[in-house]
């Protein structure tokens, strides 16, 4: 089971300036974090509330059938591309990182046990969409257009880039290279997806993006490379039991947003650092990234008073960013919290060879890589804590469908949590919308003429 550790943010270890009183903390808001606890949990299945995603540890219809249609297309693809943006990319991408060989496209058909390779387009850069089109062979791959809103400019610009090529490329038959992963009632890409017979997943209702990875937004990907899908449900099952439990003291998403908050609003640290110790799972803090700062970051609460409210993700990865961003957290501004992710077992122990042995090198030799990450992140932990800077420290016992379903799911939890003792709404994303809206009038939609010369005026002054 995921771990936290939490006793670097105490002030026992770090001082009373910079460290809170755990103890007396979490006796203190234990009621407040019950009633949370127990509040979304009475929410979860009410319409509106978009609290859904808590229930897709459990949803075995949706595995069944993504099951049914990966074992379907067995063989059939070279390549799966995924066109999304967001929270229709992001998880996506973390967790294939995570859990694929290392460079899995680059590995040989047999080598990927003759599983697809998988690309995800995120961006609307016209060199990196053409240099991808001269890397797929566009009749051996199969395109995952997944917008839940079924409008998202970004996604429906690639994928009518890439359906008017797959036309000319396929005839025909082109449609049995698309899928599409979308809202069950609305948007374009819903009726698009009636209209030209694509097969479609649903996004259920209630669940945003950034909370969608484990509904077919990202369960279907999986499949298709060949992930265990199952395994991830029966971890966040498991950890799930856990987190719904409304003792702080024995739930762990309880007590990493109670941190934070206070870590916030008492102690002035706002930034939110994550730090994996290991470089598969490098896009985790990317993915965490969005959950935060869209989540959280917000202009008023729940009563509409304005709070202008959020923490400040930063991501990181250990080794390599203690040669980047190290230097400023030991001894820069004392406003974040780092997390560290720590994973308890790799896969590979690698031996460094005993050579150079009468050089300032030779100290390595006869070591293994893993005894030097295992240095490194002790070391980095052991300096913040001679700062007197908060860390904590997840530990993950291994890269596996398991444990990585239950890291993402447990951040999520702690997310909603976070929202309530901010008594913000989670769910919503105004600041985003706002300039959906300036970039459709930008583009001619129709609709949004009123503001298209007023922005046009002021871009003039901007560029
Ligand atoms: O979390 C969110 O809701 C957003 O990041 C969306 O995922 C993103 O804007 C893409 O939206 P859509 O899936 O509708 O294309």
């Amino acid at each position: 089971m995921l771990r936290l550790n939490c006793k670097n943010s105490d002030c026992k270890i770090i001082g009373d300036v910079h460290g809170l009183n755990l103890e007396e903390e979490f006796n203190n808001s234990a009621e407040k974090i019950a009633d949370i606890i127990r509040s979304l949990n009475q929410r979860k299945d009410k319409p509106g509330e978009w609290l859904q995603w808590m229930n897709l540890g459990y949803n075995e219809e949706t595995i069944w059938y993504v099951k049914e249609f990966a074992s379907l297309v067995e063989g059939r693809f070279d390549n799966i591309l995924v066109l999304g943006i967001g929270g229709s990319a992001l998880g996506g991408m973390a967790v294939t990182e995570a859990l694929l060989k290392p460079y899995w496209n680059f590995l040989s058909p047999e080598q990927r046990n003759n599983l697809p390779r998988i690309f995800f387009l995120d961006n609307i850069d016209p060199d990196a969409i053409n240099g991808l089109l001269d890397v797929l062979d566009l009749k051996k791959t199969l395109v995952n257009v997944i917008t839940k809103s079924g409008d998202t400019a970004e996604t429906m610009s690639q994928f009518m880039v890439i359906k008017d090529l797959m036309e000319k490329v396929l005839g025909d038959d082109y449609r049995k290279n698309i899928i599409a992963t979308t809202d069950k009632k609305m948007g374009i890409l819903r009726q698009l997806a009636d209209q030209e017979g694509y097969k479609i997943f649903y996004v259920p209702d209630d669940i945003g993006g950034r909370f969608s990875v484990f509904s077919s937004v990202g369960l279907v990907p999986f499949a298709l490379v060949g992930l265990d899908i199952e395994k991830m449900m029966s971890g966040i099952k498991d950890i799930d039991l856990e987190l719904k439990n409304t003792d702080i003291h024995q739930n762990i998403a309880a007590q990493y947003a109670l941190i934070h908050y206070l870590m916030d609003t008492k102690k002035d640290k706002n930034i939110t650092v994550m730090m994996p110790y290991s470089a598969k799972l490098k896009y985790i803090p990317d993915w965490y990234v969005q959950l935060i700062a869209e989540s959280l970051g917000k202009r008023v609460n729940k009563n509409n008073e304005k709070v202008n409210v959020g923490l400040t993700p930063v991501k990181a990865v250990g080794a390599t960013d203690q040669h980047t961003q190290l230097q400023l957290m030991n001894e820069g501004p004392n406003n974040k919290v780092v997390t560290f992710i720590r994973v308890a077992e790799f896969d590979t122990i690698l031996k460094i060879p005993k050579i150079f042995e009468y050089t300032g090198i030779g100290y390595l030799g006869g070591k293994t890589i893993n005894d030097l990450m295992r240095a490194e992140t002790y070391s980095t932990m052991v300096s913040l804590e001679d700062n007197q800077r908060p860390t904590l420290t997840l530990t993950i016992d291994k890269i596996d469908e398991y444990h990585v379903a239950q890291l993402l799911y447990m951040l999520e939890v702690q997310t909603a949590i976070l929202g309530e003792l901010y008594n913000i709404n989670t769910f919503d994303q105004p600041g985003v919308e706002q300039v959906k809206n300036y970039m459709y009038a930008l583009m001619g939609r129709a609709g949004y003429e009123g503001s298209a010369s007023a922005l046009r005026e002021k871009m003039g002054i901007m560029i």
